[in-house]
This record gives structure tokens, C-alpha cells and sequence, in this order.
């Protein structure tokens, strides 16, 4: 493909923002169109785009097929990243979950079969192993989702895996670790920033606080994907399934510990004790490490590790949300 018109879903998001910024700079790339109904994206992540002719910005609920039917003819590829992606929700509200995730990649795989797009990137997740006895956990492990946001983005994974089948596009895989970074508006390090600048003097740490877990930095995942993309792009493979996180893990206790350190407050810890055995929420799952092998055979490897990536995220978020609050 000479140039390539590209879709990215959810792109308002913070993985999703990250990736517009990476395919905005290649020149690979013709056109960029984000699609996103900003429910947890916000559109600050991408307005420094909007004066760009190769940029676009459409408002639309992929769940709602009649929205986004038209928006994907000439595309030739869709990095699909739109999900609601709190893990926690499932507990009081599932519908949410197969709206966002199932119900949308079912709209976003059937507007790529009526418009004949050819290419599809997911961002799946770590969740789809749910828990795993073999650590780190390679990508032929046993899939068995322990919450129901892991088993949406498995059920999303499946739907692609027919689409793809079936009508002849070309997919691409990614189950991510924990990411982070810049922008990231959930998640441990996010509800542990937040916390501290209410309350510099106690912090809240849901579950025993052992649960260890693997993270990988945002400009290391955005590398990560243009690489696998490219050689995807290179290969003749109608699908490709890779497990994109780092070779080392950290646990939560640890995670309090740099991010109070990165506010500069020495906290009381108090520990909710958790569900079963020490989980954050019913669905946590406790331990996740990510066998990496298959990434780094394609030639790619992470730039810093979990505790280093943890340090970034913690400084990068800090600063962004700090002055908000002190003022
Ligand atoms: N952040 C992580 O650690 C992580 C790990 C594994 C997988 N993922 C996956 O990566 C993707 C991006 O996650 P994120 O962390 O950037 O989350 P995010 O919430 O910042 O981004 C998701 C985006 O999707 C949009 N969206 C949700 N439902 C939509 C709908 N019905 N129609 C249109 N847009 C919709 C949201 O507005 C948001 O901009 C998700 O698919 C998530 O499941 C994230």
C-alpha cells in the first residue's frame, strides 16, 4: 500500500491519542481519521491535530451502527482502540461492557465488510488469560477471563478472528499489559494520584496490595505497534496474535510507594483487604506477566521496565494533574 488511509477508534482515548500522534508524524500514512464518542476520551488529547488537513475528528458511538457506516469507505486500515476500558465497571454495569466492546467491534467488523476494508489492528488485553498458573504467560495459553471486561475483549478478539476468516482482511492482535503514561485517566497509578492530592495524609490501596502486575510505558506500547504493524504489513499472515508488555513486574504496594514519593508525601497505607484472597475487586486479577518472547523475536524490546515505566507515568500524570488541584 502506498498510502494508507487509516481509522482509529477511540483515538481520543489514552492509548488511542498516543497512536494518532505516531501516525500523524508518518508519512506512511495519508489520512487519519479518529472516531470516538468521548464518554472517557476527552478531545484535548488530539485538538493539537485538528488544524491538520490530514486529520480528522468524527463524534460518533460505534455502537450505533447507522453512525458509523459511511465514515469507514476508502479506509484501508482500522487500528481498532475504542472500549470502555474500566475493568471494574462489569461488576454493577456488564451492558456497558457489550455495548462498547462487543456490540462496537461487531458495528466497526461489519463496516469494514460492506466498505471493504482490509486491515484491522485490536487492542486486546491481558485480561483474556485471566489467571494464569504459567508465568509469565505466553500467547498460546489457556483463554479464561476472570471479570467480564476480559471476556469482551475476547469475544472481540473471536469476532475478528471470523471477520477475518471469512471475508478476507488481515488482522493484527495486541494484548496489552498494563499501559501507561501521559494522558492515562484510570487505573492504579491515576486513582492513587488522585487520592493523595485529596489527602496527602492517608492513602487508600484497594485489595492486600500484593497483586503484581506488568507495565509497559505508553511511548514504549505506541513503538511497539508500529513496529508489529509494519512488519504485519510486511508478511503475508492473515492474522497475528502478540502479547505486548514488559519482562518485569511490580507490585501495587510498590506502585504506592514511587507515586508517593513522586508527590513528595509520606502517607498512612490502609488497605481494603480486597475480595478472594487479597484481589483489588472480584475480576482483579492477581498476577499477570506476559511471556514477551514472540515480541522481542520480531526485533523489539522494551526501553525501561516496570518500575522505571511506573516512575514516568507517576511523574507524567503528577504534573498534569497537579496545578489542577493546587490552585
Ligand atoms: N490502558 C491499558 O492499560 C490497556 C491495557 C490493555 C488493553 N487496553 C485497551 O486499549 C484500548 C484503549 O484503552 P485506553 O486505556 O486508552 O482507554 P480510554 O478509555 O482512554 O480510551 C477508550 C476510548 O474509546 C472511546 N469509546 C468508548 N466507547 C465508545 C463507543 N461506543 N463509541 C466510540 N468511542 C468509544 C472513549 O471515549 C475513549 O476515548 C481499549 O480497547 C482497552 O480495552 C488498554
Amino acid at each position: 500500500m502506498s498510502s494508507m488511509r487509516v481509522i482509529v477508534t477511540g483515538g481520543a482515548g489514552f492509548i488511542g491519542s498516543h497512536l494518532v500522534d505516531a501516525l500523524m508524524k508518518d508519512k506512511r500514512y495519508k489520512r487519519v481519521i479518529v472516531i470516538d464518542n468521548l464518554s472517557t476520551g476527552r478531545y484535548e488529547n488530539i485538538a493539537h491535530w485538528e488544524d491538520d488537513e490530514k486529520f480528522q475528528f468524527i463524534k460518533a458511538d460505534l455502537a450505533r451502527m447507522d453512525d458509523i457506516n459511511e465514515i469507514f469507505r476508502d479506509a484501508d486500515i482500522v487500528f481498532h482502540f475504542a472500549a470502555e476500558s474500566d475493568v471494574r465497571i462489569g461488576v454493577k454495569n456488564p451492558e456497558k461492557l457489550w455495548q462498547d466492546n462487543i456490540v462496537a467491534t461487531f458495528n466497526v467488523l461489519e463496516a469494514m465488510r460492506v466498505n471493504r476494508v482490509r486491515y484491522i489492528v485490536f487492542a486486546s488485553s491481558s485480561t483474556v488469560y485471566g489467571d494464569q498458573v504459567k508465568l509469565p504467560t505466553p500467547e498460546d495459553a489457556l483463554l479464561q477471563p476472570i471479570s467480564i471486561y476480559g471476556a469482551s475483549k475476547l469475544a472481540g478478539e473471536a469476532l475478528i478472528l471470523g471477520y477475518a476468516n471469512t471475508f478476507k482482511m488481515r488482522s493484527l492482535i495486541l494484548r496489552y499489559a498494563n499501559i501507561i503514561g501521559a494522558r492515562l485517566r484510570h487505573g492504579v497509578i491515576f486513582d492513587f494520584i488522585t487520592k493523595l492530592l485529596r489527602n496527602p495524609d492517608e492513602l487508600e490501596i484497594l485489595g492486600d496490595g500484593t497483586q503484581r502486575k506488568s507495565y509497559l510505558h505508553i511511548s514504549d506500547a505506541i513503538s511497539a505497534t508500529m513496529h508489529l504493524f509494519k512488519k504485519f504489513l510486511e508478511s503475508d499472515n492473515k492474522f497475528e496474535i502478540y502479547n505486548v508488555g514488559n519482562e518485569d513486574w511490580i507490585t501495587v504496594k510498590e506502585i504506592a510507594d514511587i507515586v508517593s514519593e513522586v508527590v513528595g508525601v509520606n502517607p498512612k497505607y490502609r488497605f481494603t483487604g480486597g475480595v478472594e484472597g487479597g484481589r483489588g475487586w472480584i475480576g482483579d486479577v492477581k498476577l499477570m506477566l506476559l511471556d514477551i518472547t514472540k515480541l522481542k523475536n520480531s526485533g523489539w524490546n522494551p526501553s525501561m521496565n516496570s518500575h522505571d515505566a511506573v516512575r514516568k507515568a507517576a511523574k507524567e500524570i503528577y504534573e498534569e494533574l497537579g496545578s489542577s488541584y493546587k490552585t
